[in-house]
């Protein structure tokens, strides 16, 4: 598969602080995946029990609290905004966290060709680019083929956990899951570990209902 030409994030500039420049200079390739075909996604952390797929990280700030409160699990956050990617560094890096890996690339493409098929505990989706203009629809990151996608990366009785604060698109991934076969769930509360990012903050100030939804796979 080729890199989607509907692309699901925004392009919004590389300027980076000093601190992230440096990081990224000094510490990137200790935490970086260099993407290629023998990528095997559930043995990247050893001695971790499960591996999560972190889908657009944005500035990091909520993946490196739940990578910290969750030290059995590894996390392999993709994105394509490099300050993003360059702000979670500064923290795994402040921080020692050692349960993350970074990707950045286009988390469809990823999924697509160098997921091996059942590798996958769990993806995280939390609040994916509501692309809230009809004509950007097609921008959604979840669309009817995302969902057949990840139904095969997923391990059985894996989960996708999916938060959103924009209502119709709340509703547009209700129907693409109700509408696939090889999941089950729908509708759930706001999980404890799921801890706030300044994104949602923003969202809940604005007054918008966040919902989360945990599928998982039969
Ligand atoms: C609205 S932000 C939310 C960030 C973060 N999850 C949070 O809760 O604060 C969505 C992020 O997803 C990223 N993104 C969107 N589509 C993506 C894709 N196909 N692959 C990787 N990252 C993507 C964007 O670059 C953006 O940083």
């Amino acid at each position: 598969m080729e890199r989607p030409s509907n692309r699901s994030y925004s392009l919004r500039g590389n300027r980076m602080t000093r601190a992230q420049t440096l990081a990224m200079a000094s510490n990137w390739d200790e935490y970086a995946i260099t993407v290629d075909s023998s990528l095997k996604i559930n043995e990247i952390f050893t001695d971790k029990s499960k591996t999560i797929l972190e889908i657009g990280s944005g500035m990091g700030e909520a993946t490196a609290q739940i990578a910290q409160n969750n030290p059995d699990t590894g996390y392999v956050a993709v994105e394509m905004h490099k300050p993003g990617l360059a702000a979670l560094l500064l923290l795994i890096v402040e921080n020692k966290i050692s349960n993350i890996k970074m990707i950045r690339e286009d988390a469809t493409y990823l999924l697509a060709n160098f997921i091996p098929d059942a590798s996958l505990d769990g993806i995280h989706l939390l609040f994916p680019d509501p692309w809230p203009k009809n004509r950007q629809h097609k921008r959604r990151i979840v669309q009817d083929e995302f969902v057949e996608l990840i139904a095969k990366k997923l391990k059985p009785k894996a989960f996708i956990h999916i938060a959103t604060d924009w209502q119709p698109y709340a509703q547009w991934i209700k129907i693409r899951f109700d509408n696939n076969s090889n999941f089950t769930g729908g509708i759930v509360p706001r999980p404890t570990w799921r801890v706030l990012s300044k994104f949602e903050g923003q969202g809940l100030k604005k007054g918008h209902i966040v919902t989360d939804f945990r599928y998982e796979k039969i």
